[in-house]
């Protein structure tokens, strides 16, 4: 996921403070954690480089949450005799050291120095991907097909790309219905062993599209849910983030143990709403839900789906009085395109292969520029 702007300045630590003195005098500004060690999950995380002793009350669950959400730090664990769940979360870091308990001050200094030194290079090479996740406000919203049509509207923006899409809708998802793909996602193999799960066996887990796109997809399993657990479904993710250039993730619209700590790490989220005031309330309560668990993150962003094709009836619709009733900005709006829609769907294919000129398609592909950084005007000139 997202590596964020750094100067490599920070230092985030629960241990105890004068093993860290010698880099106070480095100028390095200390923040200690002992308070976001008591509630991680609601807490910002800060620091370029994090030190925790693992025998500090809540230290698993701190490193688990700059896992999932910071990986791009660099991370000095203290302890002996670590269990394999610490060092599980140590591998997803961009650089990651572990010294003994009797570590004195000079060895952590010179671990953390060490481990900035590795941060900077690999900042310079490497972008880790970004990841985006879609929710829906209501059911048949369209979050399905609009992340169909992000995911190939990413990977048509950069044709070299392998561009990773996963439908976590586990027991009945519909997109490899909608691209006629293969659901090769082994939901019970994936959580009965999470640590099994590598860059080779997620290959295994996808069916790939001509087009470079990578569907992750379980087959219809009304019960997949009582199977799912956190981890598998976490590491999923992490594993897909690492080996894609891009992934853009399916949600479900109901609550599992595993939707909050990645609506919280993704870099976008997007809930998407029909064009109904019933819809359209609920999409901002749900981005509210949302931004309170994305501290430190970008908040959630609305689209409103199937709007007007006719640009004369779009003028019609007052935006800013929907959005002045549901206290929330309307980031987005895709045009409905029903016909080109279904002939799609029938075809099994994006709509975005079969109709290229689809308003539809053409207000995707703005959307996932505006969301790749470029200005709404760049986005509106190219789609045009
Ligand atoms: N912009 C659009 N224009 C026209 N039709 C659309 C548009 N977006 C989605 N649809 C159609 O709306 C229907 C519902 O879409 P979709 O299945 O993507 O919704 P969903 O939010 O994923 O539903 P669910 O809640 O069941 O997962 C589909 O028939 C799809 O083809
Ligand atoms: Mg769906």
């Amino acid at each position: 996921m997202g590596r964020s702007e750094s100067s490599f300045s920070w230092l985030a630590m629960l241990v105890d403070h004068g093993s860290l003195s010698l880099l106070a005098e480095d100028g390095w500004s200390l923040v200690n954690l002992t308070e976001a060690a008591r509630n991680p999950g609601s807490s910002e995380l800060p620091g370029d480089m994090v030190v925790i002793d693992y025998r500090q009350p809540g230290a698993q669950t701190l490193l688990e949450a700059y896992a999932l959400r910071r990986p791009e730090v660099g991370f000095l664990l203290i302890g002996d005799d670590l269990p394999a769940q610490a060092v599980r979360a140590l591998f997803r870091f961009a650089a990651s050291d572990v010294l003994s308990a009797g570590a004195t001050p000079e060895m952590i200094t010179a671990a953390c120095r060490g481990l900035a030194g590795q941060i900077r290079k690999t900042g310079e090479t490497k972008n880790s991907s970004m990841c985006w996740a879609m929710r829906g406000a209501v059911g048949g919203a369209g979050v399905t097909t609009l992340a169909i049509e992000l995911a190939f509207a990413v990977q048509q923006r950069h044709p070299t790309w392998q561009v990773g899409l996963i439908d976590l809708n586990l027991t009945d998802g519909m997109s490899a219905a909608f691209l006629d793909g293969q659901k090769k996602l082994d939901v019970a193999g994936l959580c009965a062993a999470p640590e099994r799960i590598d860059p080779t066996l997620l290959r295994a887990y996808s069916w790939e599209h001509e087009k470079g796109i990578y569907l992750m997809a379980a087959p219809r399993a009304p019960l997949a849910e009582d199977v799912a657990t956190r981890d598998g479904v976490l590491r999923l993710l992490d594993v897909a983030c690492g080996m894609f250039d891009h992934v853009v993730v399916d949600m479900p619209r109901h609550r599992t143990p595993w939707t909050d700590p990645i609506l919280a790490a993704v870099d976008e989220v997007l809930v998407v709403s029909e064009l109904t005031v019933p819809s359209l309330h609920a999409a901002g309560d749900l981005c509210r839900e949302i931004d309170a668990i994305r501290i430190g993150a970008a908040p959630s962003r609305l689209v409103l789906n199937r709007m007007f094709a006719k640009r004369s009836h779009r003028h019609s619709f007052p935006i800013d009085k929907a959005e002045r009733a549901i206290h929330r900005k309307i980031d987005f709006t895709v045009r409905s395109d029903w016909d080109s829609a279904r002939m799609a769907a029938n075809l099994g294919m994006p709509i975005a292969q079969v109709k290229a000129r689809s308003p539809l398609v053409r207000d995707v592909a703005s959307l996932a520029g505006v969301l790749s950084g470029e200005s709404e005007a760049d986005t509106e000139r190219d789609a045009a």
